[in-house]
């Protein structure tokens, strides 16, 4: 948009793909209004140009849509965390279904498949990426604000449990003499087992005095271990009172710092259930992009499971784990980029069923690969339906059918939807 900011009113039409309400003005420009609820009647301030259209804030709701609800949390509407609080119930599981069907109709496939959404409660977000920044008189520590690199110094969060909320204030005191004017970090959070894990990802090494702080906050709110890394960088410990540990089915992990896991274990409970749901009378099973094992160890009471991950700390854990559960010949794993070295046809070929978890990007390669086999079920779990349903396209074209679709809403209120899928090879 060309013209200086004005000022309009616009009625909301739909929600669009990142949860924006979308309008129309009358020479058929599209206008995206974040946290608009279809309905509203709005004045809306035109901010700048966004795809095919343009974006506007909402100056004032003149009349709500009948969809439109109260907000939870004092931070929503300019947290990044969530993006979808402001309406109701029914509307909110319609709109994360569309996503859904929408994805499948673009890549030509039927919405037949898909079930009713998996709902996750609040307050059990047990693994959180954030930001910290230093002030000069204080660190700003939460998510990083919609659409923008500034920190939404967070108070509450209705998504993180109970543990994490309440280390945020005092986690934010301590980081105080390490993130001094203009210093940022990047911190994952885990409420494991055995107590939180922290690494703190940043430039700068903390000194004697922000080690000390650290060491203090750690024990004095009985974390398991704060680790710092320099990006990219092996992880160092700062203090460990206990390893950090998690069970997937009846297999504990030793998790290694700022180890990806299923951010919340109800949701990591629902993909499980679905994928063993899925799962056919199997002698060999792939678990494709396994992370620390999530899946495989809960497979391996099934069938053997070869597992295989890129990341070099998570195969350690998840072969380190099943050794000491005595399941070593049961659970292989084997490091390996998937993106670059699919497994091909006749690798696959082995197993009586493949499940793949790829990270938001999907897994185009491996994808195509499947699609070239004769594996007779294939199970996808995706955080992306956009990708999966891409990805689904490659199978389908190569002879799957896609069976099934279970919708689950791992990231309550954020604009994504995870999903489990099952692939039939069409019989020939
Ligand atoms: C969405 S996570 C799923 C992990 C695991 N299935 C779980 O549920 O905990 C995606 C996993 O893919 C791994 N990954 C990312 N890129 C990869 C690649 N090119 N090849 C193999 N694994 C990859 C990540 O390290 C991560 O563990």
């Amino acid at each position: 948009m060309d013209r200086p900011l004005r000022s309009i009113e616009l009625e909301i039409e739909s929600l669009g793909a990142l949860g924006d309400g979308l309008g129309t003005l009358a020479d058929g420009t599209r206008i995206y209004v974040p946290y608009a609820a279809v309905g509203d009647r709005l004045i809306v301030a035109l901010e700048g140009r966004r795809g095919d259209g343009a974006v506007g804030r909402i100056v004032e709701i003149l009349h709500p849509g009948p969809g439109r609800a109260q907000s939870p949390c004092r931070h929503f509407g300019r947290c990044g965390g969530c993006a979808l609080q402001h309406i109701d119930e029914a509307s909110y599981r319609r709109w994360k279904i569309e996503q859904v069907e929408t994805a499948l109709r673009r890549s030509g496939l039927g919405n037949d498949a898909i079930s009713d959404l998996v709902s996750i409660p609040p307050h059990t977000r047990r693994r959180a990426a954030l930001v910290a920044l230093g002030r000069g008189n204080g660190v700003e520590l939460g998510f990083h604000a919609r659409a923008s690199r500034s920190v939404v110094d967070l108070d509450e969060c209705h998504v993180l449990t109970p543990a994490l909320t309440a280390l945020l204030a005092p986690l934010r005191a301590a980081l105080g003499p390490w993130l001094t004017a203009g210093k940022t970090a990047d911190i994952v959070l885990t409420d494991t087992a055995t107590g939180i894990d922290m690494l703190v990802a940043a430039k700068t090494a903390p000194s004697l005095a922000a080690r000390r702080h650290l060491t203090d906050l750690g024990r004095a709110h009985d974390l398991a271990r704060i680790s710092w890394s320099r990006a990219g960088a092996e992880p160092e410990p700062i203090m460990q009172q206990r390893q950090p540990r998690l069970r997937f089915g009846d297999v504990a992990i030793d998790l290694p710092p700022g180890a990806f896991i299923q951010p919340s274990a109800a949701g990591e409970a629902a993909l499980v259930r679905a994928v063993l749901a899925f799962l056919p009378k199997a002698g060999r099973v792939a678990d494709l992009f396994a992370g620390c094992g999530t899946f495989a160890f809960v497979l391996s009471r099934h069938a053997a499971v070869h597992a295989v991950e890129s990341d070099k700390a998570a195969v350690e854990a998840l072969v380190r784990a099943a050794s000491r559960a005595g399941l070593a010949g049961r659970v292989t794993a084997e490091r390996r980029n998937l993106e670059s070295y699919p497994l091909a046809a006749p690798e696959l070929d082995r197993f009586d069923a493949v499940v793949f978890d790829p990270p938001r990007r999907g897994a185009k390669a491996q994808a195509a690969a499947l699609a070239q086999s004769a594996v007779p079920v294939v199970i996808a779990v995706s955080c992306d339906p956009k990708t999966f349903a891409r990805d689904a396209r490659l199978l389908v074209d190569g002879g799957y059918r896609l069976e099934s679709v279970v919708p689950v809403d791992q990231f309550t209120w954020a604009a994504h939807v995870e999903l489990v899928a099952r692939f039939l090879r069409a019989k020939s």
